[in-house]
């Protein structure tokens, strides 16, 4: 059931901060909070959340995932929509964002689109943990990769973003690893997520957002809510500004 009342294209955002893009994450996540249906979000968002992922996608520069979920669903920063991608290309934008993925292991399957299709820019960020021979055999696949310091990657990553591809925004989609890595290093603005009429069930933990340790009191992010839209559909699409420490 789509809503036309709800338009992610009229977003706007705040300017970066000077030293990194501006971040933000996108989740689809069910009521009793999971992320993954058989090993992929798929089966979570409607066909209006689909949209609103694409129509979000128009404001960012590019489009980021973990490795994980490049093995699960592969990492493509498409809109397949030409009216999409014209709303870009009359703001002096690409008609699609940049894609990157954040790898340590290399494991990167090469049949994804994001080695074969060229109608959009990519980049691999590989951790320098990583032996030589990965990161040659990756090179090998025709897409740039960066080697970033294990002990501080996502960091890195995003100044490579915003220095030398002139990212200005950065759209994480995910998983949960990354996000958590991001948010806990204090390097997102924005959390949007859409929280789907459906229960799951499993006795496996899905996360929108996870690190490693349980959860402690100081560690809590707070959020401040920009709006929460309700959907014919059920869906509730949230979106939050992430609160800087002395906010
Ligand atoms: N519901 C949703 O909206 C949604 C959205 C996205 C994904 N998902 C689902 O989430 C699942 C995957 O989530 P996940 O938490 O397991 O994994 P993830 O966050 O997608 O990926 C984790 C991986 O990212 C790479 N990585 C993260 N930090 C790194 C660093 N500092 N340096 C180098 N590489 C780094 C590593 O890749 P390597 O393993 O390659 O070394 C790491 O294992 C999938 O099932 C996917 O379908 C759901």
């Amino acid at each position: 059931m789509d809503d036309p009342e709800i338009d992610y294209t009229r977003l706007s955002f705040p300017d970066p901060p000077a030293d990194r893009p501006f971040v933000a994450i996108n989740m689809v996540m069910s009521a009793d909070g999971r992320t993954v249906v058989d090993g992929t979000e798929r089966g979570l968002g409607s066909e209006l959340d689909q949209r609103l992922m694409r129509e979000l996608r128009v404001h960012f520069d590019a489009v980021m995932n973990g490795g994980a979920t490049f093995r699960a669903s592969g990492t493509s920063a498409r809109l397949n929509n030409p009216k999409l991608e014209r709303w870009r290309v009359e703001r002096g934008m690409t008609p699609s964002p940049i894609a990157a993925v954040m790898t340590r292991s290399g494991d990167l399957p090469p049949e994804r689109r994001f080695f074969s299709d060229r109608s959009f820019y990519a980049v691999i960020y590989l951790s320098s943990a990583a032996p030589v021979q990965v990161r040659e055999e990756l090179e090998s696949r025709g897409r740039p990769v960066i080697v970033v310091p294990e002990e501080d990657a996502a960091a890195a990553a995003l100044t490579h973003l915003r220095k030398g591809l002139v990212a200005r925004r950065v759209l994480v989609e995910g998983g949960a690893t990354l996000n958590g890595e991001l948010i806990r290093r204090g390097l997102v603005d924005e959390f949007f997520l859409t929280l789907a009429p459906r229960i799951t069930g499993g006795d496996t933990a899905h996360p929108a957002v996870q690190w490693p340790g349980p959860p402690t009191a100081s560690a809590i992010r707070q959020l401040d809510l920009v709006h929460a839209r309700p959907a014919e559909s059920g869906e509730l699409f949230l979106r939050y500004r992430v609160q800087r420490a002395g906010d």
